[in-house]
């Protein structure tokens, strides 16, 4: 269990979120029409069902993984989850709702909650896994500090369809940030 987040960036807040932030992922994924942060599914908006569904899997009280948002006043901009993956090892993921992406909100986001994974956090690892196709998010990782580390092939579940064994598999790219490396 990671303790609580409380962050200030500027004009972003960043904080845990918990069971009763599901209006605000509802809101926040109004206009998305891919996956976000909590899961390949829903792919589009989420209902409140979907958003308390996830919330209960992003539950900070386990020892699962949790989830961060990204505020501007009251409006949740973007969201950034921490799983953990073994000893002191946590794997990163990041969304930005459309409309506010390309302004730099990721790669603050990214930066602040990598920082604070290795401290107060304690995640030794930090790991992001990225499509070789996703060219915003590689470009994120390089900015954020991660360096590239391997490539492994089909390893990723393309989710174009609910079965699985009519589904694709692409390559996936890991990058790392180590904290020796901060
Ligand atoms: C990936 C994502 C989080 C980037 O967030 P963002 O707030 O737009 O990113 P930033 O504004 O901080 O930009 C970071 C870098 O990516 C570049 N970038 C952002 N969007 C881009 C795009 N659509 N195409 C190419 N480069 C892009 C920026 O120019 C910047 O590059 P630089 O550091 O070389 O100048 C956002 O596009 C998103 O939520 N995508 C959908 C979810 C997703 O793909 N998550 C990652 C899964 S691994």
């Amino acid at each position: 269990m990671y303790p609580p987040m409380k962050l200030s960036l500027d004009e972003l807040r960043l904080r845990t979120l918990g069971a009763a932030d599901a209006d605000l992922l509802v809101e926040a994924t109004g206009e998305e029409s891919a996956a976000a942060l909590w899961g390949p599914r829903p792919a589009g908006p989420y209902s409140s069902t979907d958003a308390r569904t996830a919330l209960r899997a992003w539950d900070p009280e386990s020892a699962g993984p949790v989830s961060f948002g990204v505020l501007r006043g009251s409006r949740l901009v973007a969201a950034v989850g921490l799983m953990p993956s073994g000893e002191r090892v946590a794997e990163l993921a990041y969304w930005v709702r459309p409309g506010q992406r390309r302004q730099g909100i990721g790669s603050r986001a990214v930066t602040a909650v990598t920082r604070w994974a290795h401290e107060p956090a304690g995640v030794r690892r930090v790991w992001l896994e990225i499509n070789p196709d996703n060219e915003a998010s590689l470009r994120l990782a390089r900015r954020s500090g991660y360096r590239f580390e391997e490539r492994l092939p089909r390893h990723c579940r393309c989710w174009t369809v609910d079965d699985p064994e009519r589904d694709g598999w692409h390559d996936c790219l890991i990058w790392v940030h180590d904290l020796d490396a901060r």
